[in-house]
């Protein structure tokens, strides 16, 4: 398998703190089937800066030699999970290669917990003029996509992908992400699913049991290319494989079931 979404390195955001957190990370990943880990630290908006990407590159480089050392066998690749800001663009132009899934012309995208600007769909239709696929990190542990899945439905339609994390299957977040998992799941609205990994212990990268419960919904074909096939390809800056067309949940009687607080429940 491949855990396209983790924050591995260590020492740069709130993912590993420490080489030995990472090596350990990397070890409970390998024991769970992964392969290949792509390091994605947060990247905000202060954060585009030469030294910045060389100190990533540097951790990368780091990293991989130490997991060659130990013997522990993952490929490690480089990327970014980038938040979302208006000057996007700009900095796309500056720091493009800094900022995809391994020179690819993938990009995560990371919005706030509980907002998304005005506009979002303009900034959305530029990244991709930009030659751009972005990938929405984690739509399910936002509550406006949660709230609205239409709009995540819409942002799809245009051509973006997205990313659910392997822990809102298994309820590491709570109940509401994971009932929003499974229905954008169900609506064809996940194309990845990731560990989103921060740590040995609270967040680790594990895939195994989140394949285990998309495979009761979607099957083990689609479940399984989740993590295999469509990472694979987005490594490969190929087009991912596996791809139904979306159902808008507005027309489906199951978007007024996601048991989270908010419209959706009260226009019953
Ligand atoms: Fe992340």
């Amino acid at each position: 398998m491949i855990d396209l979404h983790c924050h591995i390195l260590p020492g740069i955001d709130d993912g590993a703190r420490t080489i030995e957190d990472a090596l350990e990370m990397a070890g409970i990943a390998a024991a769970e089937g992964i392969t290949t880990i792509v390091g994605t630290p947060h990247v905000f908006k202060g954060d585009f800066s030469p030294e910045e990407f060389a100190l990533i590159e540097e951790k990368r480089a780091g990293l991989s030699a130490a997991l060659a050392e130990k013997n522990i066998k993952i490929s490690l690749f480089g990327g970014a999970e980038v938040h979302i800001s208006h000057n996007l663009i700009e900095e796309i132009r500056n720091n493009r290669k800094n900022l995809v899934l391994n020179g690819s012309s993938y990009m995560f995208v990371e919005f706030p917990s509980d907002h998304i600007f005005p506009g979002v769909k303009n900034l959305f239709f530029d990244l991709m003029s930009e030659g751009i696929t972005p990938i929405i990190a984690h739509p399910e542990r936002n509550s406006v996509f949660s709230r609205n899945p239409g709009l995540l439905f819409d942002l799809v339609q245009m051509g973006a992908l997205a990313q659910a994390n392997s822990g809102s299957f298994t309820g590491l977040y709570g109940r509401a992400e994971e009932e929003a998992a499974l229905r954008f799941l169900e609506w064809n609205l996940v194309h990845f699913i990731a560990s989103d990994g921060h740590s040995p212990r609270a967040i680790p990268p594990r895939l195994g049991e989140a394949v285990k419960r998309a495979e009761a919904l979607i099957g083990g074909k689609k479940a399984g290319a989740l993590v295999r096939e469509n990472p694979k390809a987005v490594l490969e800056d190929r087009e991912i494989p596996e791809y139904s067309y979306p159902t808008d949940p507005r027309k489906s009687k199951k978007s007024f079931q996601i048991k989270i607080p908010g419209f959706l429940r009260r226009r019953k």
